[in-house]
């Protein structure tokens, strides 16, 4: 049960004034909210107001209490017209108003700003103003997995990719896998899910196989609850473009290494001028080999030279520390 001291209070008034109260009622144009994590939400209660509002006779509070939870707390407190915010719960400072303007309508507009998961609960407000009369709101806070990021790594050592999905959403979702056709492949893929700071699940999503290289691959996160989904495409060109940042990091290591290996000032000069032609060529090279082993129906036969492309990528997705083989 609530059990604020001003809600007691207002109990006892309530019996007090029980034949004023039977007038007095108060109403909710809209009994459930549902709002996307973040966004800003108003919940409404209505009281009657006869002509204007003496703003000193009115009070209301506005409690919430999350399922499961005993203790309720105090979202904003109105009282004789004042705000009251002594007693607000920590939870909402900052974030809970009184829409004032439209309490003369008659209107007791709560409105909370970036709503957080923890928001989610039933709401009671209490209003007295010649009498007195409580409604109860319900609100739900949904996280869409919005943004999905993907990765594509070889696995090093064997002919199988790494395919991985990550995003953060409320309820938990689970994770499908599935190529062109809607076939599908989760029956190996391994999902995981942690909880932010925020109340959100970080679900990731990890699928280790051999893809075939003329199709497309989406992972599919559906939310159960909302009955959403939201989905990623990894495209097989993804793998060109894993292929092509190791390339990158490759050359970077490669550069350095040389430097140092060859100290010899004479040697440098000429190593500079190498360099700028050589990377060129290099570029050249490699692009070829990379389409010529692509376009293999066997990825088995990569030299070991693309083999450590693939390691040095895998390498540095680990240090961001994002996936753990
Ligand atoms: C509203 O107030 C007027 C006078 O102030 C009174 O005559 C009338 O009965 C009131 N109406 C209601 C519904 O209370
Ligand atoms: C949400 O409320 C805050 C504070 O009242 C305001 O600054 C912000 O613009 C609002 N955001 C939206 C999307 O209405
Ligand atoms: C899934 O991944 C987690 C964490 O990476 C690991 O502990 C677990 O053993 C894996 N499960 C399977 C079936 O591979
Ligand atoms: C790869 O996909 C293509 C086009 O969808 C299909 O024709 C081919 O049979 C697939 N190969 C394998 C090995 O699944
Ligand atoms: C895979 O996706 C890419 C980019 O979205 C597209 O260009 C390509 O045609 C797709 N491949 C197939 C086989 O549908
Ligand atoms: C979600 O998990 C991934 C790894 O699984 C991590 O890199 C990322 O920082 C996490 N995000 C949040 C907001 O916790």
């Amino acid at each position: 049960m609530f059990q604020s001291l001003t809600m007691l209070l207002l109990e006892t008034q309530l019996c007090v004034v029980s034949g004023a109260a039977a007038l007095f009622t108060v109403e909710v144009p809209q009994q459930l909210y549902i709002v996307e994590y973040g966004s800003n939400v108003t919940m409404e209660c209505r009281f009657p107001v006869n002509g204007s509002l003496n703003l000193k006779l009115l009070t209301v509070l506005w409690e919430q209490k999350r399922q499961g939870q005993s203790q309720s707390k105090e979202v904003y407190i109105l009282r004789n017209g004042k705000a009251f915010p002594a007693s607000q719960h920590q939870d909402y400072v900052g974030r809970a108003a009184l829409l004032q303007s439209e309490l003369k309508l008659g209107r007791a507009i709560l409105q909370i700003s970036s709503v957080k998961i923890t928001d989610a609960g039933s709401y009671l407000c209490i209003i007295e103003y010649q009498g007195v009369d409580y409604k109860y709101v319900t609100l739900q806070v949904k996280a869409t997995y919005k943004r999905i990021n993907t990765q594509v790594m070889r696995k090093p050592g064997e002919d199988k990719f790494v395919f991985m999905c990550q995003s953060e959403g409320f309820p938990l979702a689970e994770v499908f896998w599935q190529n062109e056709k809607n076939f599908n492949l989760s029956g190996s893929a391994n999902t995981t899910y942690t909880l932010t700071a925020d109340g959100l699940y970080n679900v990731t999503s990890i699928l280790m196989f051999k893809p075939n290289m003329s199709e497309n691959y989406s992972c599919v996160f559906w939310n159960k609850e909302l009955n959403a989904e939201t989905s990623a495409h990894i495209s097989t060109s993804a793998l060109m473009s894993t292929q092509y940042s190791g390339q990158k990091s490759l050359i970077l290591f490669i550069i350095p290494t040389c430097v140092m290996v060859v100290i010899l000032p004479s040697a440098l000069i000429i190593l500079q001028k190498r360099k700028s032609f050589k990377n060129g060529q290099h570029k050249e090279d490699r692009k070829r080999q990379l389409n010529a082993s692509l376009k293999d129906e066997d990825r088995d036969d990569f030299n070991s030279q693309t083999e450590a492309l693939y390691m040095s990528t895998v390498t540095a997705s680990r240090d961001s520390g994002s996936v753990d083989l």
